[in-house]
């Protein structure tokens, strides 16, 4: 059958099994994260995505055959006769290793509130390689004049985006969930008193100063990875300029809705947002 397919269709084909293989791979991922969810939004959210992730697989895969290919949890099926072994072993392997990551992240974190931080942060860095793989494919397709097959993809990335807002939101609440957990609240204050300065500013000015600097490091941080992922997927100039805005109004979002800090925090959180490298 490959052999039939012309090279437009096997490369259409070869991005929609990438991106196939990798919501089935969620699928395992996020089931196992929805047993460990422990905020009732959170879970909610996660389930919500769940079904959403086995939608895609199910349309990714009816798009593959309709383009004469066959859905495998593989990258790239490969022609010729090393190809069906290669194909079976990486299925194998993919399957394997998503299976295996349940109770690796059962495991994580110090104490409970962490493993949900890094629940959260890893279902991000999924959404955004999510993002990178539709995007991709919404290029290919319409360089390709496969109309069908890009407003699949533009749909799914949009329902990426929305999941990757939500967890941009979510995250600060878990960093601060975890700060209540581990760390004392004597030290807390003695860091903050440690980090005010010695004369002038009353003890309120210096923590949000604190709480802001901190914001935009970490809004920093956030803003890079978010153009990073968003500029992986692009294939042109323009795209890259659209979703690196897409990208940055999310980080802005989250600014706005998910920490319940100062207005400071929350300017220079955008301030960090506007300088930050893409
Ligand atoms: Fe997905």
């Amino acid at each position: 059958m490959a052999e039939e397919l012309s090279t437009r269709d096997a490369k259409l084909i070869q991005y929609l099994n990438e991106a196939y293989g990798k919501e089935k791979e969620l699928e395992t991922a996020l089931q196992a994260h929805i047993k460990m969810a422990k905020r009732p939004p959170y879970k909610k959210r996660l389930q919500e995505h769940l079904k959403e992730t086995k939608a895609q697989s199910k349309g990714l895969e009816r798009r593959i055959k309709a383009l004469g290919g066959k859905a495998e949890r593989s990258p790239v099926p490969v022609p010729g006769p090393a190809g069906g072994a290669a194909t079976a072993v990486t299925a194998v392997a993919t399957k394997t290793l998503a299976a295996a990551k349940g109770p690796i992240h059962a495991a994580r974190g110090t104490g409970e509130a962490e493993k949900q931080l890094k629940n959260a942060k890893d279902e991000l860095w999924n959404e955004y390689e999510e993002i990178g793989n539709y995007t991709a494919i919404e290029t290919l397709a319409e360089s390709l004049n496969d109309a069908e097959t890009a407003k699949l993809a533009r749909e799914y990335r949009k329902q990426e985006e929305r999941m990757a807002a939500f967890l941009l939101k979510l995250i600060p609440t878990l960093t601060k969930a975890v700060v209540t957990e581990e760390v004392p609240a004597a030290e807390r204050r003695a860091a903050r008193a440690a980090s005010a300065p010695a004369r002038g500013r009353s003890t309120p000015t210096a923590r949000g100063a604190g709480a802001s600097r901190a914001a935009a490091s970490r809004s920093a941080g956030t803003a890079a990875s978010a153009s990073s992922g968003a500029s992986r997927g692009s294939g042109t100039a323009s795209r890259a300029s659209g979703g690196t805005s897409r990208a940055s109004a999310g980080t802005s979002r989250s600014s706005g809705t998910a920490a319940p800090a100062s207005g400071t925090a929350r300017a220079s959180r955008a301030r960090a947002s506007r300088s930050s490298p893409s």
